[in-house]
């Protein structure tokens, strides 16, 4: 099964993603993720790619393309996944769709996790995120068991430097301008779902494994 998970900066695409991973048993590819790996790691690639995220704006599509299409054609792949925070503009979504084409693939679901942007800055602030394995945890409604360490793998817990509250809304405003018109790609496609993304973590889930079945 191959997952696209759609929605607005925080509105809960890294945590539904890996609930979904860990249900079907597939891998949760996030390229913000793997840009961030990239930057504590100090490659070429992630100095690109920090100069951009840090203003809130996005990775240019020549960079960010080619690692995806990399990361999707691994072994682990071959019986699906789910994309998270990809694709983010139209090019995104056209090249993803002509590679797999080219491979008689094509992707089953887009999710679009749906919260208005009201909600978002208070979920950005409270959010803390192990740079380690992905994990992310937020001070009020979703805690991690020891303060400040990651559940899953006991790493350090960091305040992202985009998640300031000025950065947070240029985000917005960069995820209205070039990520939402995506909402129509899919919707013509017919793949596209919508789940309410303001209800209790557990409620989303259950809105999404009811779709995906
Ligand atoms: P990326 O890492 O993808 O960030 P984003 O899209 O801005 O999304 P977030 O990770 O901030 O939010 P999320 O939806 O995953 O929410 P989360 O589950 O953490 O991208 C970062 C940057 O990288 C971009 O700005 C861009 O520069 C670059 N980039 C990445 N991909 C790119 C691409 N394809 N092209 C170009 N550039 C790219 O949840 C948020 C918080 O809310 C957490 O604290 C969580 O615990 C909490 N929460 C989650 N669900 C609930 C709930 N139901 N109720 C209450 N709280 C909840
Ligand atoms: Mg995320
Ligand atoms: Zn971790």
């Amino acid at each position: 099964m191959k997952i696209i998970m759609l929605g607005a900066p925080g509105a809960g695409k890294g945590t539904q993603a890996k609930l979904i991973a860990d249900k079907y048993g597939i891998p949760h590819i996030s390229t913000g993720d793997i840009f961030r790996a990239n930057i504590k790691n100090g490659t070429e690639l992630g100095m690109k790619a920090k100069s951009f995220m840090d203003k809130g704006e996005l990775v240019p599509d020549g960079l960010t393309v080619s690692m995806l299409l990399d990361r999707v054609g691994q072994p682990d792949c071959k019986d699906g996944y789910v994309l998270d925070g990809f694709p983010r503009t139209i090019p995104q979504a056209e090249e993803l769709d002509r590679a797999l084409s080219e491979r008689d693939e094509r992707i089953d679901f887009a999710v679009d996790v749906d919260v208005p942007d009201e909600n978002i800055v208070n979920r950005m602030s409270g959010r803390r995120a192990c740079l380690k394995c992905g994990a992310t945890y937020h001070l009020e409604h979703i805690p991690p068991k020891n303060e400040g360490l990651c559940d899953s793998c006991g790493s350090g817990l960091v305040l992202r430097d985009d998640d300031k509250a000025e950065t947070v809304l240029k985000r917005l405003q960069v995820y209205h301008d070039q990520t939402q018109p995506l909402i129509e790609f899919y919707t013509r496609k017919g793949i596209l779902k919508t789940v309410d993304g303001t209800q209790d973590m557990k409620d989303v889930f259950a809105a999404i494994t009811g779709i995906l079945g």
